[in-house]
């Protein structure tokens, strides 16, 4: 393989399949509110952890990229618990963003004894061995990995989730590494890059968990290929953006089958839409999918532009100052 970030794009299934059955042991019985913390890619990891905390373990979850908590702090009670999350551990504004917490802390990344390892009161590392693309893409999954594994168990502690849905959970987590083989297998993500070729502008829409991978896949497109993209909340889109489409402006959807309304809008207006299939699994686990989905076509559309896809102009892979 030619590329770092084809090679990192590729090992997600083992990096998922070596963490998946570690235990992890965080008590949330009295935990009373999550703040999490980071930037970037990170930032999308976090927006995930927001949708399961809340949604499946039913904890009061905010999400803020740490460059704004300097301005707007997050609300912190005596039982919040504050996750920063960073590939690195190098970022800076997410170690000031730490400095002024004052609740236990917890940060989720693959710096080995990296700056924020030391600010913390326990680190969870995402063990994705050293990702040398700038485009974040295993660390981005591995930390969702983690993730779905903390927000489990504080469903199953707090009772959210029985025993057997717990483990149900789990097994759908172990089936996401085949998943993802199935996706790397399959050319229909370069024949999608193909018809993008000459594309300026995308817009990508989503719907409930996978609102965060349009970000993150608009974030991955932006870097690698130069492309203006834009993801938005389906629904969301149709309040005002949809007047941004012309026949220029192809619109990606993930996950179709939880956004067809939008679709039917933006095609009865005779604009495109691109739909990325997903395999039949659980919804909540779907974001394994769009987001491996969206880094290999953000992958493929960069080596058919001749991008030096490892090195992306005008930026460098952490944010030390
Ligand atoms: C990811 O592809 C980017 N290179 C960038 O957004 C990155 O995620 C961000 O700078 C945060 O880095 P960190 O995870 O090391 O803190």
């Amino acid at each position: 393989m030619t590329h770092f970030m084809l090679k990192e794009i590729c090992e997600q299934p083992d990096v998922i399949r070596k963490l998946i059955d570690r235990a992890i042991s965080i008590s949330f019985e009295k935990v009373d509110r999550i703040n999490i913390l980071a930037c970037g890619t990170s930032l999308h990891a976090g927006l995930v952890g927001q949708f399961l905390f809340e949604q499946v373990a039913k904890i009061p979850t905010q999400v803020r990229s740490s460059s704004e908590s300097l301005f707007a702090p997050l609300i912190e009670t005596p039982n919040t618990i504050t996750i920063a999350i960073t590939q690195s551990g190098e970022t800076a504004d997410t170690i000031a963003a730490l400095q002024m917490v004052q609740s236990q802390r917890i940060a989720i990344t693959n710096g080995i004894d990296s700056t924020i390892t030391k600010q913390v009161d326990r680190t969870i590392y995402t063990n994705a061995g050293e990702e040398k693309s700038v485009a974040a893409t295993k660390t981005f999954t591995a930390q969702l990995v983690v993730l779905y594994q903390l927000a489990l168990e504080a469903a199953h502690q707090r009772n959210q989730i029985d025993q057997q849905q717990f483990e149900t959970h789990l097994e759908s987590l172990r089936q996401i590494p085949q998943q993802i083989e199935a996706i790397l297998k399959n050319n229909t993500i370069a024949q999608i890059a193909e018809t993008l070729r000459d594309t300026r502008d995308l817009i990508l829409i989503a719907s409930g968990i996978n609102t965060a991978i349009a970000l993150e896949g608009a974030l991955k497109l932006k870097e690698a290929t130069y492309t203006h993209a834009e993801g938005y909340a389906a629904g969301e889109f149709l309040h005002g953006s949809i007047a941004l489409l012309d026949p220029q402006i192809p619109t990606i959807a993930l996950y179709p089958e939880t956004v067809r309304k939008t679709i039917d809008r933006i095609r009865v207006n005779q604009h495109h839409v691109i739909e990325i299939p997903t395999a039949a699994i659980p919804e909540l686990f779907t974001p394994f999918l769009t987001v491996v989905s969206l880094q290999l076509l953000a992958y493929e559309l960069a080596i058919l532009r001749g991008i030096d896809v490892d090195r992306p102009r005008n930026i460098t892979k952490f944010l030390t100052t």
